[in-house]
């Protein structure tokens, strides 16, 4: 459905989010005709600009995310709809200007805070002053959404006085991206997974995020927040929740963000002692990464000589609940890897008999892979008989192309859920309990990290992380998918 008339007020608009990700996002949707020729893009920020200004700066930052759908034409009708406000989110008066550039017109405003958090709260605060908030108002709010438990909630308790929950669109992008929404489709879809999906049948579950990046220009915010705070928290058990849910009764947003709630309560707390064994912090010292060189994590600036933040992390989690018991749920992220992947990989158990005369007896072969980067693809791994004369058996991945089956354009993370938050539709946005009990589960570990004193097991850039990490599940006898 089209994007009905209103103004999307984009604050932090001279960033780096809303220059690589969300002005592309909204070209792209611009492009497609998913905007009604009434919806307004207004960018905010402190700087002084002219709305002309605004937009050249936009067209020389962020055209270049456009690639080949980069089009002079189809800019300049989608740069007519920008206007620029210069705001200081700590000046009331500012938002006089705000209110004269929205003006009275009665359609929704839909406020994307990409800014620092701190910021949060006077920005609503102002907003609301302004007369700047109505019923029809949503705000969507991008991480960091506080550095733990405590100041989540404050936040969460600041921006809830001036919106109700039904009008927080708190951003997780990982939930935008394509194959994690087919993780859905797949697993509810079809009859063929749903019996398979549980203890009887799944030995491990893996969820990597890799990198390839360093902390970038990132440094100082990075130093404060490392691998657990940054990806762990957020993307990760998300992943997480999407892979281990009950299916939901429908895709109505709390449908969904109920059984979500229901896993993220459901983790085995990791805490005290518990937390050596089960959990795996890394530091990249310097390397190689793509035949590239590349420094250290303490040489990067902003970084303390001496820093303990980790930039990587290995956990071995697990669900009590009937469906998961015993399942160990591997999680892993880390900077400055050897590759750049994203995926969750389903490790079926092996079967219980060999009648052949080759089956893997004792190690699975029967996986099913969700790639989200580099490629979007899903593979399930199968045994088929090699030909021949002999009943020998071979390994054959069934691959699901996407691109190549539906030939359409795969939307961006950020497309999709800008287009969600601007329909009212809070399915793929992370509910405030949600988010509270993602941090009550993280917060033990992190205590635990920084009262050990320990530092962060240092791997080599360009690596798979630590060699603790691959321990983590040897323990197991369990391997990570690219040592199998
Ligand atoms: C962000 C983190 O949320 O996700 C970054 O703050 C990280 O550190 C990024 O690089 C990864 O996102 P993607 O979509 O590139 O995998």
């Amino acid at each position: 459905s089209q994007i009905p008339p209103l103004d999307v007020v984009l604050f932090g608009a001279t960033g780096d989010l809303v220059m690589r990700k969300l002005i592309p996002a909204l070209y792209h949707l611009h492009q497609d005709g998913m905007l009604s020729a009434e919806v307004r893009i207004i960018g905010v920020a402190r700087s002084e600009l002219s709305s002309q200004a605004y937009v050249d700066r936009a067209h020389a930052q962020a055209s270049t995310f456009l690639g080949g759908a980069y089009n002079d034409g189809t800019w300049q009708s989608f740069a007519a709809r920008i206007q620029y406000q210069a705001v200081d989110a700590t000046k009331p008066e500012t938002f006089k200007a705000l209110a004269s550039v929205i003006g009275n017109t009665g359609r929704a405003c839909v406020y994307y805070l990409s800014t620092a958090p701190n910021l949060f709260t006077p920005t609503c605060r102002n907003l609301a002053d302004a007369g700047l908030i109505s019923a029809d108002s949503r705000v969507i709010l991008e991480k960091p959404l506080g550095t733990d438990l405590a100041s989540n909630k404050a936040i969460n308790d600041e921006v809830g006085q001036y919106f109700g929950e039904k009008q927080i669109f708190r951003i997780d992008h990982y939930l935008g991206k394509e194959p994690v929404q087919n993780l859905l489709a797949l697993r509810f879809g079809n009859v063929l997974l749903e019996p398979l999906w549980r203890g009887q049948w799944v030995r491990d579950v893996q969820i990597t995020v890799a990198e390839q990046l360093g902390v970038e220009a990132r440094g100082e915010f990075y130093e404060k927040t490392g691998a657990m705070r940054d990806m762990v928290q957020n993307h990760l058990l998300q992943l997480l929740c999407i892979t281990a849910m009950e299916p939901p009764a429908s895709l109505e947003p709390d449908s969904v963000r109920d059984e979500k709630l229901k896993v993220l309560r459901a983790l085995k707390p990791i805490t005290g002692a518990s937390v050596g064994n089960n959990t795996v912090r890394g530091q990249y010292r310097a390397g190689a990464v793509g035949g590239q060189p590349v420094k250290g994590y303490l040489d990067e600036a902003g970084i303390a000589p001496d820093s303990n933040t980790e930039t990587f992390v290995a956990i071995k989690a697990e669900i009590g609940s009937w469906r998961w018991a015993g399942v160990p749920f591997y999680l892993r992220t880390g900077k400055r890897m050897q590759e750049k992947l994203a995926e969750i990989v389903i490790n079926f158990k092996p079967i219980p008999h060999c009648i052949f005369d080759t089956c893997h007896v004792g190690r699975p072969v029967n996986r099913l892979v969700i790639q989200m980067q580099p490629d979007e693809t899903v593979h399930l791994h199968l045994l088929a008989k090699q030909p021949g004369n002999t009943m020998r058996l071979g390994e054959v991945a069934l691959d699901m192309d996407f691109s190549e089956t539906f030939k359409a354009r795969q939307l961006e993370a950020y497309e999709r859920l800008l287009m969600d938050a601007m329909l009212g539709n809070l399915t793929l946005f992370v509910r405030r309990d949600e988010q509270e009990a993602a941090w009550r589960w993280v917060e033990p570990i992190l205590d635990a990290w920084a009262e050990s004193g320990e530092k962060p097991k240092s791997y080599t850039a360009g690596t798979w992380g630590p060699a603790a990490s691959s321990a983590l599940l040897g323990r197991n006898g369990h391997a990570w998918h690219e040592e199998i």
